[in-house]
Parts: structure tokens; C-alpha cells; sequence
């Protein structure tokens, strides 16, 4: 495909040239939650990921294509990994038009090929994010155009090459986004029920306990079965991307399958740990436990978690130790607050009664809720619930001297 159209440069004064596929290196922007960047750095180190900076809701770095692939696979605390393109000043919709059209998106979409755009706008001289995506749009369909005659169809779906702008201010940086869809979607979640919590957020909030497969793993409320098989997933170091077939990056032009095939056949035959504890999901409700039982079973951890129908005080809770974890509703009126003062109450007396022996943990997007167990808590640990700040409030609940875990080492199912 000839170079040599008339389109402005790639490199002004003010911008980086465009990233292309041939480049063995790109930036990457690894997105995540509020409160999950220390649980997603952790996760980036043991990929020895070199980290640029830190923001508030992901981490920056460099890394190869082959990366890029992996990290989508791996990552339980990650939304999205986005592969960074171009940073321009952008002043006005016009400029952003050029800044995109002097991108080389031959080399990425097919040009029969789909794509989408979205976006984070929040600049003065646009009102309307629609706006700068149909700038976007139009940018890259007109680069197709006058290179080819022809363009990639385009639409609102994130079922082909998925572009995200991020336009704040005068800087605007355009990405692909590789997950297409959030990794949190992991697609297991066929039945969400009442208030779900995320899957990423799950995982990160486990990763706070510190739980790691060794005691116990007791969930009662456990509604869609989030925790508990976020649990599982962790302690049998499931690569939680196996359980998805459909991903941005599988759309590029210069995607390669081979490669991509490898390395899911190499992190399945990665051994499974055996659990060194039981995982135990509870829920009042037939129906949630019905529900948490069909997502189990779609995410391949049915077996390994004992589900039951009861009220949270009747929780099986095997010795001698272990983590409990509840996630109660924590009301948005007045009035469902209020009633939901007793519940905290009692599971307060449910872990002082029962629960010796276990580090207990309640997530909770009400404080004063969470001061209603009487009990005063040892951790605190700052998460969103979308916009709801939240904490994961831990309790210390050792009858005796805390013992040391035996790892059990792993097994090839
Ligand atoms: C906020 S939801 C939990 C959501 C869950 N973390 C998920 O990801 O789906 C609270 C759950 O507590 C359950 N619940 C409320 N009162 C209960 C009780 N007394 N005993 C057991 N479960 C109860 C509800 O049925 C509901 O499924």
C-alpha cells in the first residue's frame, strides 16, 4: 500500500509520530478501577511489566504485542490495556480530525474490515463526546478513501477494532483498545442478580484479604457467586481470559493467530494449584444460589465450590481458620439504611460468635453501616463500587496463635 498520499505528516512540532505495527515496542496504558492501582501493580510486576508512571486509574508502561496479548489473558484487576497510537495538542474538532487522519490505520484495520470508536471527552471546545467520535470516525473512513476508495464499516458495537480517544483539556491521545471489551466481563456472569460486584473488583478485593487458597474461603450472601469464583479462579491460578473468546486485538490487521494460540496453550498447561481449603458460598435466596451455581459452572469452578441455601448465621464455617468475606446491601434511601442496621449488627455477632480463628472482612459502601458490627476494625481499604466510594472493612477474629499455611504443590488436572 503506497505511503505517499497527500496526507500531512505524521511528526509535527507537536507530536510523537504515530505508532505502527512494526514497532517492537509500544506504550500501553493498563486501565483499572479507583483503589485497584496497588493490586494491578502487583499483578504487573510478577509480568515484569516496566512501569513509566502511575495514574489514578491505571498504570503506564512499554511492552511488545506478544505482551499485550498476555496481559489480556492474565490480568484479574485490569479493565482494559491500551495501546497507545499518538498524543497530540489538540485545540478544536478540526484539529482532532487532522491529528487522526494523519494516523497510518491501514496498517491496523482491515480494510474490509469493522470498527468503533469511544471516548472520554472533557474539553472546552467540545459539548458533546458524540462529536469527536464522529470526527474520529470520519477521519479514518476519509484516510481509507483517499488511500484505497474504499473503508472499514463502522458502528457502536466493540465487536471489531475498538479506537478510544481520550481527549481532556489540549492533549488528546488516541488508543486501541486491545480488550475490546472490559477484562472485568469475563463471561461467566450469565446471571447477574441483585447489586453484582464487578470481577475485577472481586479479584482485587480478595487479593486484599490476602487470601491465597491456603484455609478456608467462606462467602455467605454471596448473590451471583462473584467472590467465590473470583476465589477459585485465584487459587488455582486460572487465567481468567481463557474463559473469553472475544477481544479487540483479534481484529487487527496485523494480528497473528499463531501466536496468539500459543500463548493460550502455554498458560493452559500451566499446572493447577490444589486448594489447601474449602470455598463455601451461601445466599438466603434459592434463586441467587441457583444463579451462582450456573456461573460457576460457565467459568469451570462448579467443583470446587460447596454452595448452600441459608441464612448467613447458619453459614457452615469449618475450622480452624480462614477468610469470611460478606458483601450485604448497604442501601441508598434513608429508609433501607435504617433497616439494614440490625443485619450489620448481627454479623458482627455472627464473627465474634463464630468466626473464631478466621480473618473476617465485610465490603460495604456505607461507614456507618460498616460501625454497626460493634466490632472495630483492624483494616481499611479504599475501593469504588463505580462511583460509590467504598471499604473493605477487616476484622481480626483469632481465637489462638495464627498458624502457618502449608502450600499444597500443584497439580496437573
Ligand atoms: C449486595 S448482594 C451481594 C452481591 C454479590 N457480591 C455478587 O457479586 O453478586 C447481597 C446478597 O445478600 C443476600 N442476603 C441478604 N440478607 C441475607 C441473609 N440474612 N442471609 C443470607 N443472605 C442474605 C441477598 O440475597 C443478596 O444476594
Amino acid at each position: 500500500m503506497p505511503d505517499t498520499v497527500a496526507i500531512s505528516p505524521r511528526a509535527t512540532l507537536n507530536s510523537t509520530p504515530a505508532a505502527t505495527p512494526a514497532d517492537p515496542a509500544f506504550s500501553v496504558l493498563v486501565t483499572c478501577g479507583r483503589g485497584i492501582v496497588p493490586f494491578l501493580r502487583e499483578e504487573l510486576a510478577a509480568l515484569r511489566f516496566p512501569v513509566k508512571r502511575e495514574l489514578e486509574t491505571g498504570i503506564e508502561g512499554q511492552c511488545s504485542m506478544a505482551d499485550i496479548l498476555r496481559m489480556n489473558l492474565v490480568l484479574r484487576t485490569a479493565n482494559r490495556v491500551l495501546l497507545e497510537l499518538c498524543k497530540r495538542q489538540v485545540r478544536d474538532a478540526n484539529a482532532l480530525y487532522s491529528a487522526v487522519r494523519d494516523i497510518p490505520w491501514e496498517r491496523w484495520i482491515p480494510e474490509d474490515g469493522y470498527f468503533t470508536i469511544a471516548s472520554h471527552v472533557s474539553t472546552p471546545s467540545i459539548r458533546d463526546s458524540r462529536f469527536a467520535n464522529v470526527k474520529c470516525k470520519d477521519a479514518i473512513a476519509d484516510r481509507f478513501r483517499t488511500l484505497t476508495g474504499r473503508r472499514p464499516d463502522s458502528g457502536n458495537e466493540r465487536c471489531g477494532v475498538v479506537v478510544f480517544l481520550h481527549w481532556v483539556n489540549d492533549l488528546a491521545t488516541l488508543y486501541i483498545d486491545t480488550s475490546g471489551e472490559s477484562l472485568s466481563r469475563r463471561g461467566y456472569r450469565k446471571i447477574p442478580m441483585e447489586a453484582p460486584m464487578q470481577e475485577a473488583l472481586a479479584s482485587a478485593v480478595i487479593l486484599a484479604t490476602g487470601w491465597q487458597g491456603c484455609g478456608h474461603f467462606v462467602n455467605p450472601m454471596c448473590g451471583s457467586g462473584t467472590l467465590a469464583i473470583e476465589a477459585a479462579l485465584q487459587a488455582q491460578g486460572r487465567a481468567p481470559g481463557l474463559l473469553r473468546s472475544q477481544y479487540g486485538f483479534l481484529h487487527l490487521k496485523n494480528h497473528d493467530p499463531l501466536l496468539w494460540q500459543k500463548l493460550r496453550t502455554e498458560i493452559r498447561a500451566v499446572p493447577k494449584q490444589k486448594l489447601a481449603g474449602r470455598i463455601i458460598a451461601t445466599d438466603n435466596r434459592p434463586e441467587a444460589v441457583q444463579a451462582a451455581i450456573q456461573n460457576a459452572r460457565t467459568a469451570g469452578v462448579e467443583q470446587l465450590i460447596e454452595f448452600q441455601v441459608c441464612d448467613f448465621t447458619e453459614t457452615p464455617i469449618p475450622p480452624p481458620e480462614g477468610v469470611i468475606i460478606l458483601n450485604p446491601a448497604y442501601g441508598e434511601r434513608m429508609g433501607e439504611i435504617t433497616a439494614l442496621e440490625p443485619v450489620y449488627k448481627q454479623i458482627g455477632d455472627f464473627f465474634k460468635q463464630r468466626c473464631q480463628g478466621y480473618r473476617g472482612f465485610i465490603f460495604t459502601g456505607n461507614l456507618d453501616l460498616g460501625k454497626k458490627t460493634g466490632l472495630r476494625s483492624s483494616r481499611k481499604v479504599h475501593f469504588y463500587n463505580g462511583s460509590i466510594e467504598c471499604r473493605l472493612l477487616g476484622f481480626e477474629l483469632y481465637a489462638g496463635s495464627r498458624r502457618k499455611c502449608k502450600q499444597t504443590p500443584p497439580q496437573a488436572e
